[in-house]
C-alpha cells in the first residue's frame, strides 16, 4: 500500500514533489558582509559557516539529498596570506567543531578537491571526518576545498590514462570527484555575481541556475525556499521540446 507523505514540515508549500534532489551552492560574499559591519573579512567566513549549518538542516527538512558547497577554490590561494591562513585553520576547527553534530544528524560528509598545499591538520581531519560519517544516509554533504571545476576534469582525465582506459563520458564522469552523487538539478549563488568560478564545471551541463543578491551570511530560509520554488517552476528539456517533455510527464 502507498500512501502519500504529508508534507516535510518547514516545506515550500509550492515545491511539494518537485524537490531537487541535488542543491549546489556558491557561498559568496562572506567578506562583503564583514567589510559592511566595519569586521574584518574573517568574521565573515565565520558567519558564513553559520549560515551553512543551517542550510544543511533546512536541506534535510525539505528532503534535498545531496548539498554540495563551494568553500575554497583553486584561485582563492591568491587572496591576501593571513586570509588564507584564516580560512584554512577555521575549516580545521568546522570539522572538530561539527562532525560529531553531522555524524548524529545522519550527515555523510565528504571534501572533493586536491589535498595539495593542504596543512597536514587539515588533510587528516578530512580523512577522519569522511571515514567516521562514511555509514550516514540521511544527506550527502560535499564540501568542496581546493576545488577546481578544471582541477577536477585535469585529474580525472590524468587517472584514465595512467590506468590507460577509454576516455568516454561516461568514464570521465565516474572519475571525478562528485561520481558518487548524480548531477546537481539546481545551482545557487549567493553575493550577488551571476558566474560560475571554476565550481562544477563538467557536473552542472544540465543544472538549474539561480542567483541571488543576498550575502552568504544572511541567506535565510526565506530565500532558500525562492530558489527551491524558482526550481520548481522550472521546465527541465535536456534538449527535448516542450511537447515532448510534457507528454513524458502524462505517460
Ligand atoms: C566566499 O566569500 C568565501 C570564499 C571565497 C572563501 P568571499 O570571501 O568571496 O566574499 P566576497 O565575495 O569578497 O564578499
Ligand atoms: C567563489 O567565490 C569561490 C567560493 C565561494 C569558494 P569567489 O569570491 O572566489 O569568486 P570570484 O573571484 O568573485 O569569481
Ligand atoms: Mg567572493
Amino acid at each position: 500500500m502507498s500512501v502519500t507523505p504529508a508534507a516535510a514540515p518547514g516545506a515550500a508549500p509550492d515545491v511539494a514533489g518537485r524537490v531537487p534532489h541535488h542543491v549546489a551552492i556558491v557561498m559568496d560574499g562572506n567578506g562583503r558582509w564583514a567589510r559592511q559591519r566595519l569586521l574584518p573579512r574573517v568574521a565573515g567566513h565565520r558567519a558564513g559557516m553559520e549560515t551553512l549549518r543551517r542550510v544543511i538542516g533546512w536541506s534535510v527538512q525539505r528532503g534535498v539529498r545531496v548539498l554540495t558547497v563551494f568553500a575554497f577554490s583553486s584561485e582563492n590561494w591568491n587572496r591576501p596570506q593571513d586570509e588564507v591562513g584564516a580560512i584554512l585553520r577555521l575549516m580545521v576547527q568546522a570539522l572538530m567543531d561539527e562532525v560529531p553534530r553531522l555524524d548524529e544528524a545522519g550527515v555523510r560528509l565528504h571534501v572533493p578537491g586536491s589535498r595539495e598545499g593542504l596543512p597536514s591538520a587539515l588533510v587528516d581531519g578530512i580523512a577522519e571526518a569522511e571515514r567516521r560519517t562514511a555509514g550516514n544516509d540521511r544527506l550527502m554533504l560535499n564540501v568542496c576545498f581546493n576545488y577546481g571545476g578544471r582541477w577536477d576534469i585535469v585529474q580525472a582525465a590524468q587517472a584514465l590514462a595512467a590506468r590507460g582506459e577509454p576516455i568516454t563520458e561516461s568514464s570521465l564522469s565516474a572519475t571525478l570527484a562528485l561520481a558518487h552523487v548524480p548531477d546537481p538539478d539546481l545551482v545557487i549563488r549567493t553575493g550577488g555575481e551571476q558566474r560560475i568560478s571554476n565550481f562544477l564545471l563538467w557536473q552542472i551541463a544540465y543544472s538549474e541556475l539561480f542567483f541571488t543578491d543576498r550575502l552568504w551570511p544572511a541567506f535565510d530560509e526565506a530565500e532558500y525556499d525562492r530558489a527551491l520554488a524558482a526550481y520548481a517552476q522550472r521546465q527541465r528539456r535536456f534538449g527535448r521540446t516542450p511537447e515532448q517533455v510534457q507528454a513524458s510527464r502524462v505517460a
